[in-house]
């Protein structure tokens, strides 16, 4: 019997080590940590189980039978994140590169299954040289086991993809299925195809870095939604995400204790600026308005004219959608309305109530926007507000122009409460724009055009430029001042919170992706 125990043992040391110390050694020098170093800071103290410690390849091609390392190249299992279980994989790149073969993938695959039975978060740690060339087909199909688990998970369990070393090839579209990709700087990238065979085909000489590392899949191509200094950063980012979310759809994130207090933020009654051209941070009117420093921005450097994330108000974890009049005036691209639906639907999916701020002159006009899709791109915005059936809150800052009007959760998609400050201009359009065009023949006739134009443009701004025609109609429910503001949420939120509403029944819809 000793020996048998002492033959565990040495087994389950051999497998603690994955590749062994000169690869750790490696791993150390390029600034990465491990992969079980990473789970351990990931999990709560001694939560952590492994599952499939001892799995090991099947593969006889290439003399690969006789190099074995116990784990096949990934950590999975379960354990705890502030209380919260999880279940978790993370890819050994000191073992054949964290390459995937079948059996690297049954592991992975297993989790995930656990993962949606017992309706918890599923958190991929990906470090990892792609499929395992010396397997073939069957390491192919082990990712389309993955790929396929992935959409089966969506909407179901929340899962995180945290980007921590290479990520190329096919093995992209994992992490682009799960809800949130992280990544971290100078030592993640994630592509199709890499920087050679870019050269081969287009001629353009691109480093890894530049085509798909943490910068570029941050600002260009909105790839990931999170970038982190180092692998430490990453994995509390990665928890802190966690904080907002239930476990699965049919759970709600927890509520922090809090008392209702006086509440009052004089602070929020000068951000806005007296003109309707001036612009300023809609961040500052998001962190007056939630609990103090619990906002955490998603896509922070992507599309930057619409601010996206998680925060708390009262204690409750919402969802906020924000247009930003510091970039482009706040306007509705392609892009900003791709991000926006995104994360609308993201909350929708678990139960996160939204809060929409509105400061929007419209949607951007021009070739460049139609050419590439606004309209189909920005039905998507619609689209997703108007399904969403979690609570939904929208506030009027200052302007709500056009079709940007209807688009940003107003009360005719579905929204629950609208309030408006009293600056707030509801219309068609700006007042200047709009006397051009319905005063033109007056205009040009008068002997003095220019004051002609001022003179309408004072006659429109006095009847829309200003929230009491749409309160008239009840599209606004309220006009409310700044400072009271934090106030009239925490009670509207808590109003909302046990708020059903089913839509007819239907296979599903067909968003205009
Ligand atoms: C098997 C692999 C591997 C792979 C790396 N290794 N990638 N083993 N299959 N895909 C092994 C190496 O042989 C080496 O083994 C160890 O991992 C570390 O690799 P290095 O090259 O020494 O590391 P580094 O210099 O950091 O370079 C990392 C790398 C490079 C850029 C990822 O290894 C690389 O280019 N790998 C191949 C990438 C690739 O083409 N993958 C297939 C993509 S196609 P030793 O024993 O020396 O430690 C694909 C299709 C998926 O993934 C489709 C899904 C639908």
């Amino acid at each position: 019997m000793v020996d048998k125990l002492k033959q565990l043992k040495e087994k389950e040391s051999l497998a603690k080590l994955g590749g062994g110390e000169v690869r750790i050694e490696k791993q150390h020098k390029k600034g990465k940590l491990t992969a079980r170093e990473r789970v351990h800071f990931l999990m709560d103290e001694g939560s952590f189980e492994e599952i499939g410690l001892l799995v090991t390849h099947r593969s006889t091609d290439f003399g690969m039978e006789n190099q074995q390392f116990y784990g096949d190249g990934v950590i999975t299992g379960y354990g705890t994140i502030h209380g919260r279980l999880v279940y978790v994989f993370a890819q050994d790149f000191t073992v054949f590169g964290g390459s995937l073969s079948e059996t690297h993938a049954e592991k992975i695959c297993k989790i995930m299954d656990l993962a949606m039975e017992n309706g918890a978060p599923l958190i991929g740690l990906n470090d990892s040289g792609g499929a395992r060339i010396q397997e073939g087909v069957k390491s192919l199909g082990g990712y389309a086991d993955i790929f396929y688990r992935n959409v089966m998970a969506s909407g179901v369990v929340p899962q995180i993809s945290a980007i921590m070393g290479p990520c190329a090839g096919g093995a992209v579209y994992s992490p682009a299925m799960t809800d949130f990709t992280l990544m971290v700087e100078n030592t993640s990238y994630m592509f199709v195809t890499g920087p050679n065979v870019v050269k081969t085909v287009t001629n353009e000489e691109v480093t890894a870095e530049e085509l798909g590392g943490a910068s570029a899949h941050s600002t260009k191509s909105g790839v990931t939604h999170f970038t982190a200094a180092n692998d430490i950063d990453c994995l509390e980012k990665v928890k802190q995400l966690l904080s907002y979310m239930p476990q699965n759809c049919e759970d709600k994130a927890a509520d922090l204790p809090y008392e209702l207090g006086e509440e009052l933020r004089p602070e929020l009654e000068g951000i806005v600026p007296e003109s309707a051209n001036q612009p300023y941070d809609m961040r500052e009117v998001i962190e007056g308005i939630m609990d103090k420093e619990t906002f955490l921005e998603v896509h922070k450097n992507y599309a930057e004219n619409i601010v996206v994330g998680f925060a708390r108000i009262g204690g409750k974890s919402v969802g906020i959608v924000a247009n930003q009049p510091y970039s482009l005036a706040g306007v509705l691209d392609v892009e900003s309305s791709k991000k926006g639906a995104r994360f609308v639907r993201f909350c929708d999916c678990f139960n996160i109530p939204l809060l929409v701020l509105v400061d929007v002159p419209g949607f951007l006009p021009g070739t460049d926007q139609e050419w590439n899709g606004i309209i189909v791109n920005g039905a998507k915005l619609l689209y997703a507000f108007s399904e969403a059936t979690v609570p939904r809150v929208t506030l009027i800052t200052r302007k709500a122009y056009g079709g940007a009007y209807d688009v940003m959760n107003s009360k005719h998609i579905g929204a629950d409460m609208n309030y408006a400050w009293p600056g707030a201009e509801i219309a068609v359009m700006g007042a200047k724009g709009a006397s051009e065009i319905i005063f033109r023949k007056e205009i040009s006739k008068a002997d003095d055009p220019a004051k002609k134009l001022s003179e309408k443009e004072a006659e429109y701004a006095e009847k829309f430029a200003n929230p009491y025609s749409a309160t008239a109609r009840g599209f606004v429910d309220e006009v409310i001042l700044p400072k009271e503001t934090r106030r009239k949420l925490i009670k509207t939120f808590s109003m909302l919170k046990n708020k059903k509403v089913s839509l007819p029944k239907k296979k599903h819809g067909n968003i205009p992706l």
